[in-house]
């Protein structure tokens, strides 16, 4: 039996919005019942009993690439063909991806429309859903287009993560070992004890910990302007590249715990990270089951260009999300590429 935490509330510069711990029948039963509600066909396959027949439903392929301009427009013709008017509720069932493109949809349809998120994946429930970032991807690179538009309230239904796959349950765990690393070290040690499975006792909990974490960030740097925000990157200016390397075939949760590593590396290299940190990091994470080892297909030298077209790097250098210690980040510019490459080379 799964202990429900309680709501928290997420303040933003035009109100708020609480995100609630619930079943999914609870979830179903809070949504307007004339709301449009967006998915993809995997949730239609295993929750679609409990809604399809209640709201007006658009089902997308699922996977990143339905997160694009063209699937953007195709949902803002669908709500004007059904006849949505401005008082209606776009809700959004699923994991990042549904999370990111309906709330961009919201965000557009005749000006802003409001929206729910009903995460439904571990990535979804404890960083897309909150901090009111929404946008699509272009073929050029991912999340180019976008904007923020809070939802109206996150309806959480934990059990929905029994039907994930085995590995989108695992991957989704290395963005709740980055919370930690980059703001808290006792977190860490309960993660360290706790059985993380989608029916242990401590998983509430622990998803509930991550919100609160990453509401205490958006709430200081809403609108990502003074670098706050931007301790959310560790292990994901290495993983978008290797993501990107990769075809999209490696997950984003394994990318990013292999980038958390070579981070870890790059920032004891050049001072900024305390010496054991990576060893550390890496344990934790071998332990949890993510990957923290550099494929031998990938070359350090394309890693580093790959870096670069992402903008993350300038004349001087590249900017990284760095730990000082486990529990702690801070954004560093100018890191050499030579020393990027380096940690690398040091598989
Ligand atoms: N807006 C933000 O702040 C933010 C933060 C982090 C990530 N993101 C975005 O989130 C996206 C990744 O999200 P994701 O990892 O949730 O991937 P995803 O949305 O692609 O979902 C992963 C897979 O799981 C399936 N699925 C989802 N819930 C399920 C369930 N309960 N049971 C069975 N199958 C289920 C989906 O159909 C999909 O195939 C990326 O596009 C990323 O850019 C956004
Ligand atoms: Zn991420």
């Amino acid at each position: 039996m799964m202990v429900k935490p309680e709501d928290i509330e997420v303040r933003h510069s035009a109100g708020s919005y609480r995100v609630r711990f619930c079943t999914f029948a609870e979830a179903a039963e809070l949504i307007p019942k004339d709301s449009f509600v967006i998915t993809d066909v995997n949730l239609l396959e295993h929750w679609g009993e409990g809604f399809k027949t209640t709201w007006t439903v658009l089902t997308l392929s699922p996977g990143e690439q339905t997160k694009t301009l063209s699937t953007a427009s195709e949902a803002l013709q669908w709500l004007a063909a059904e006849g949505c008017t401005r008082d209606r509720t776009l809700v959004a069932l699923g994991g990042g991806v549904i999370g990111d493109l309906t709330g961009f949809v919201a965000s557009a349809y005749m000006r802003g429309i409001q929206f729910i998120q009903i995460p439904t994946t571990v990535i979804a429930m404890v960083d897309s859903s909150v901090g009111g970032k929404v946008g699509v991807d272009l073929p050029q690179g991912k999340n180019l287009v976008g904007a923020f538009h809070p939802p109206e309230a996150v309806l959480t239904p934990l059990e929905t993560l029994g039907t994930l796959a085995p590995a989108r349950f695992r991957e989704g765990l290395s963005e709740v070992w980055k919370l930690g690393f980059v703001m808290n070290r006792q977190f860490v040690s309960e993660l360290e004890r706790a059985p993380l499975a989608p029916d242990s006792e401590e998983l509430p909990g622990i998803i509930a910990k991550c919100v609160e974490l990453k509401k205490a960030v958006v709430e200081e740097d809403e609108l990502d302007l003074t670098g706050r925000r931007a301790i959310l990157n560790f292990g994901h200016t290495i993983g978008h590249a290797l993501e990107t390397l990769s075809g999209f075939e490696m997950l984003h949760g394994e990318a990013v715990s292999v980038g958390m590593a070579i981070e870890a590396r790059i920032g004891e290299r050049i001072g900024v990270t305390e010496s054991g940190t990576a060893e550390q990091v890496l344990g934790y994470l071998r332990a949890a089951g993510l990957p923290v080892d550099l494929d031998e297909a990938f070359d350090a030298r394309s890693i580093v260009e790959a870096i670069r077209l992402d903008k993350k790097a300038t004349r001087d250098g590249v900017s990284l999300s760095l730990l000082s210690r486990i529990g702690e980040c801070k954004l560093v510019s100018g890191v050499p590429e030579s020393e990027v490459e380096a940690a690398l080379r040091s598989r």
